[in-house]
């Protein structure tokens, strides 16, 4: 990729495939029009950006996020008091289970699925807790031509109702506390949304393509049997996760991430029991997906 030049902010690319560090910028000063436009240019080019050293609240992490698009409330994740525009992220000492831990593209069961989101690291372990990201437009190119071929005539069903629908039901993963989600995530009655995607979408601001089918959310390639999709998405699964795809961000507290969901998969690790992580996320409106 052909590196951009920058006035207003520094960019620390890092890794080859996705994401990037960004300086220079103080959200509660302010940000100016010109910053702002450099600020998406990084983000265009990296799929994801990470702010340290942000000391922010939760109304001007708001009136961050508006910049980006409309906010889209979370249906599923226990909001923050007073701010129904901000999801938690939490996990607590005594809690076992953390949210995101799989490999996933966050909403893509919506029709319309969102762009991406603004997390904001209020409260970090001392160690742990880093964030994966892998850049779906480096994991397509390097497919062979005979699969991406493949690929793009295909489109695959995406929903959420087996994922917070089944919250309720204990989790094989729950470890010893049992399903200590219930309370951080819930609303499982309103897990009735259903979506099929391109399996290679052509970003909307990038123009690239990119892979999108992920662990969480897609069930089966349209027209195909659970069966005989299992072994092909496993195979992308697999492909997208490649570490020379990914990046990895060691939180800070005061720390932003804002990621393209598009562009992006993400995980966050549940290697820190014991310590307290607490997060705000902030998601924005997508748009409808095109094939590539
Ligand atoms: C998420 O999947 O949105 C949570 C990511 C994180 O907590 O790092």
């Amino acid at each position: 990729m052909a590196e951009t030049s920058y006035q207003t902010i520094t960019v620390d690319r890092l890794s080859p495939a996705v994401g990037a560090e960004i300086g220079g910028v103080d959200i509660a000063a302010g940000v100016s029009e010109d910053q702002m436009a450099e600020i998406r240019r990084a983000f265009i080019d990296n799929g994801v950006i990470f702010l340290r050293d942000q000391d922010i609240t939760p109304d001007q992490h708001i009136a961050f996020a508006e910049r980006w698009g409309e906010i889209n409330v979370n249906r599923f994740f226990k909001p923050v008091d007073g701010h129904p525009q901000i999801a938690e992220v939490r996990k607590e000492p005594d809690q076992t289970r953390n949210i995101g831990v799989n490999w996933h593209t966050d909403h893509s069961y919506d029709q319309v699925p969102a762009m991406g989101s603004l997390l904001y690291a209020r409260e970090v372990p001392t160690l742990g807790g880093d964030t994966c990201f892998a850049g779906m437009a480096a994991a397509y190119d390097a497919l062979s031509n005979g699969m991406k071929a493949t690929l793009r005539n295909l489109r695959a069903e995406h929903s959420s109702r087996h994922v917070f629908g089944a919250l309720e039901s204990p989790q094989p993963t729950a470890g010893p506390n049992g399903n200590d989600i219930a309370g951080r995530i819930g609303n499982a009655e309103a897990a009735t949304q259903d979506a099929t995607h391109p399996v290679v979408i052509e970003h909307p601001l990038s123009g690239r393509p990119c892979l999108y089918v992920n662990t969480d959310f897609t069930l089966r390639f349209e027209g195909w049997t659970d069966e005989e999709s299992k072994p092909l998405l496993e195979f992308l699964y697999r492909h997208g996760a490649m570490e020379v795809f990914s990046c990895r961000f060691r939180w800070t507290a005061g720390a932003m991430a804002v990621w393209d969901n598009r562009a992006v998969q993400h995980r966050a690790l549940n290697d820190y029991h014991g310590q307290r992580r607490l997060m705000h996320r902030i998601t924005i409106d997508g748009e409808k997906l095109q094939a590539a």
